[in-house]
């Protein structure tokens, strides 16, 4: 029979805003999976579809088909439910941290495959590889194992998991079609369906240090996200939080790992502290542990307060090849910035801004983010004792702490780091 896939038919149809059929973009995704499709028909098509968006159903069968180009993981058999958040991410974002073992202490297991730094956003991997001898790449058996064992695991995306993804979010990258929400729920989700987990939480960050900026941004990802995670049959939640200035009092990865456990002895920064909470709440509820969101809230607060999350923590890194005592004495086992420089307010006043954006470049010139792919991260530098907004402080008071590779670097840093700062 007669080959009737002509690529830029499809191209056109999609250019003149014509709606797509699941058997032409199963086909589609399958031939670009296997190399049969040249990258220049994808980029095509990507910015089509930029242009031109994509309906709920046709979202649903991207999502569908970049999923199964690579391996599908299934929990059952694991006597639990399982559950998982995604964050769009944001600077000082740690909060999968201590999200992953609160839950899993309350009876959700939590098989999550996470990311790692993206431009000035940090990634869970890296914050988690600067505990000394933490294993991020497990194969399938061995996160099996972990998640059976502990309830919960932490690991970067194998080569095997959703494998178009992989190819698209790279051509996406340097073709000007990343932000377009279909395309990102499809990145998304080919991923976390692909996992497997019965509940999924999103977690979508709005805001000047986000990858959406406005409200109706973030709420039109937060809505496609559910209507394809839903219709792909999982309990889904999303939640649209702010992204102006950096969650919690550090940004930096082993400043953020330290700041995790603060959380998970019950204590940490009020802001940190509630959006895993709020994010908490509905993986247990969805995920059947607590009858309803007082009940979720009573038995986290129960977890925290007892050692129990703290205990599921230390017990995840030791299975994962980790220094348990992290859990412990935080500043024993990670690595700390040899330089170390407070940066005075210039003034008396309440603090209006804190820039995100600001605060995260400032981290990544700390050698806390890659410039290239390739760059190695220095996990001991970043920044701590951030001020918030709505705190008032006096002139000379600290406003943050730089740590350094060098008093030298700190120094350098710091007119960029008070611009980040603006009083009401
Ligand atoms: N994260 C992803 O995994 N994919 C996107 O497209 C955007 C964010």
């Amino acid at each position: 029979m007669a080959d009737e896939f002509v690529p830029q038919w499809i191209i056109e149809k999609k250019r003149d805003g014509g709606a797509l059929a699941e058997g032409e973009i199963r086909e589609w995704i399958a031939r670009y999976a296997d190399g049969r499709l040249p990258d220049y028909q994808m980029a095509a098509l990507a910015m089509a579809v930029y242009w031109r968006g994509m309906s709920a159903d046709e979202t649903l069968w991207l999502t569908d088909a970049m999923m199964r180009s690579g391996d599908t993981l299934s929990w059952s058999g694991l006597g639990r439910a399982t559950a998982d958040k995604h964050s769009t991410g944001g600077i000082g974002d740690k909060l999968s941290i201590p999200l992953a073992p609160l839950v899993a202490a309350c009876g959700v297991a939590v098989p999550m495959i996470s990311g790692r730094g993206l431009g000035i956003t940090g990634g869970t991997l890296d914050k988690l590889e600067s505990i000394p001898g933490y294993d991020t790449h497990l194969d399938n058996a061995r996160f099996r194992a972990v998640v059976d064992r502990v309830g919960c695991s932490i690991i970067g995306q194998t080569d095997r998991l959703a494998p178009a993804d992989r190819k698209l979010y790279a051509l996406r990258d340097v073709t000007g079609t990343v932000p377009s929400i279909p395309l990102i729920t499809a990145s998304i989700l080919s991923k976390k369906l692909a996992e497997g987990a019965d509940v999924l939480v999103f977690d979508v960050k709005c805001g000047a240090g986000a990858f959406m900026k406005t409200p109706a941004r973030a709420r039109a990802l937060a809505d496609s996200l559910l209507a394809v995670a839903r219709g792909a049959g999982r309990k889904a939640e999303a939640l649209v939080t702010p992204m102006d200035q950096p969650v919690g009092r550090t940004a930096g990865n082993a400043l953020e790992i330290a700041e995790s456990v603060e959380i998970l002895r019950g204590g940490g920064p009020a802001d940190a502290r509630s959006l895993v909470l709020d994010l908490a709440v509905p993986m247990l509820v969805l995920g059947g542990a607590a009858p309803d969101a007082p009940a979720a809230r009573a038995l986290l607060e129960s977890k925290l307060a007892s050692g129990a999350a703290l205990e599921t923590f230390s017990r995840m890194v030791e299975a994962q090849g980790g220094d348990p005592r992290v859990a412990d004495a935080p500043e024993k086992v990670l690595p700390q910035a040899p330089a170390v420089l407070d940066v005075p307010a210039p003034r008396a006043g309440t603090l209006s801004r804190v820039d995100a954006d600001g605060i995260g470049r400032a981290v990544l010139l700390l050698g806390g983010g890659r410039r290239a792919v390739t760059d190695a991260i220095d996990f001991s530098v970043g920044v701590s004792r951030l001020r918030k907004v709505g705190e008032t402080v006096a002139s000379g008071e600290p406003l943050v702490r730089l740590h350094a590779r060098s008093r030298a670097e700190a120094e350098a840093l710091v007119p960029q780091v008070l611009a980040a700062f603006s009083f009401a």
